[in-house]
């Protein structure tokens, strides 16, 4: 039954993307490398935030050659302001490996990758393939427990799975058009946050939650948990021209440059404090409540010291540092 509903809705789908699909730079070229770079680059980040980052990186990195080719501070360079850098560090190690063996042509070779998942792997080996392998992330979820009327809980590691299976059995020969509907279907009609605009979709007349007035009912998910919240002091430390920065270690923006912090309510430490303010960042999991000092100091042996232009050029600072950047002149 699941099956007869979803190979009808193939067709439609089809067609309405044909016509509305959004004029992305990704979808005119399909190459390994473009492709596996835009996934990479769409984990986790905004289709509008990603549309000129990933046409300045090819422009920077045309070929997978020229990524394999470059250091890993270039490739964070150009990667900076998108966070998320394990997914840089990964690209530059798959493309690598690729330069080295040749694309993956399966799969399962390209699961294989650094960086590369369930979905993403559906992804490439679906759009850059030609694989009848899907890609199924909450938006897939979203459009396909609306259209059947599937109550299960999408939290569940088992659903991603069973819809997969699913969508397996009545993929079309146009491998890539396909997944790309699923998601842009996801995207710009049955929209994540808000109603759903059913009479733009080509599914409206047999959405089995629509045909019951039930969208909001699906999909049924587990209620999650709360962003832990972490509060940091933030010292800019500047003596003469210069600022101190420190790498990143283990964990969380792993082997970025940042300014010195310290979990808040230590000490600040002595130099005259020049400027202070708040600053708030969210990441997926956690959240920083911040506090930055800007503090006249001396040169200490323990930070790298750089000027302004160096901390622009040179250096990959995190996102989250963002709001005291206006204290490098
Ligand atoms: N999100 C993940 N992959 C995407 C793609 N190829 N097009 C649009 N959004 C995406």
């Amino acid at each position: 039954m699941e099956e007869e509903i979803l190979s009808g809705a193939v067709g439609p789908l089809l067609c309405w993307y044909r016509e509305h699909r959004r004029d992305l730079p990704w979808r005119k070229e399909r190459t390994f490398y473009s492709v596996l770079l835009s996934e990479l680059m769409l984990q986790q980040t905004r289709v509008e935030a990603v549309k000129e980052r990933y046409t300045r990186f090819l422009e920077r990195f045309p070929t997978v050659e020229s990524l394999a080719a470059a250091s890993e501070d270039e490739v964070l360079k150009n990667w900076e302001g998108l966070g998320y850098y394990s997914r840089a560090r990964n690209l530059h190690k798959a493309a690598k490996i690729i330069a080295e063996r040749g694309e993956p042509r399966t799969w399962v070779g390209v699961r294989a990758l650094p960086g590369v998942g369930d979905y993403t792997a559906g992804a490439i080996s679906s759009i850059a393939l030609g694989l009848k392998e899907p890609a199924v992330d909450g938006n897939v979820l979203r459009i396909l427990t609306r259209l059947l009327a599937d109550g299960r809980n999408i939290d569940e590691s088992t659903a991603k799975k069973h819809f997969s299976d699913l969508l397996r059995k009545v993929y079309p020969p146009e491998t890539a058009d396909f997944t790309e509907a699923l998601m842009e279907l996801g995207a710009i009609v049955c929209v994540p946050n808000g109603p759903p605009m059913c009479g733009a979709c080509p599914w409206e007349s047999c959405c089995k939650a629509h045909l019951a007035g039930r969208e909001g009912e699906f999909p049924v998910r587990e209620k999650k948990k709360p962003r832990r919240r972490e509060t940091l002091d933030v010292f800019i430390f500047r003596a003469g021209d210069r600022y101190a920065l420190r790498k990143r270690g283990a964990g969380l923006l792993n082997g970025l440059w940042e300014f010195p912090n310290s979990p808040a309510g230590g000490e600040i430490p002595c130099g005259k404090v020049l400027e202070k303010k708040c600053a708030k960042h969210i990441f997926t999991h956690v959240e920083w409540q911040m506090t930055g000092y800007l503090i006249e100091a001396e040169e200490d042996p323990q930070y790298i010291w750089a000027t302004a232009s160096e901390i622009r050029e040179r250096f990959a600072i995190p996102s989250a540092f963002k709001a005291f950047m206006e204290w490098i002149k």
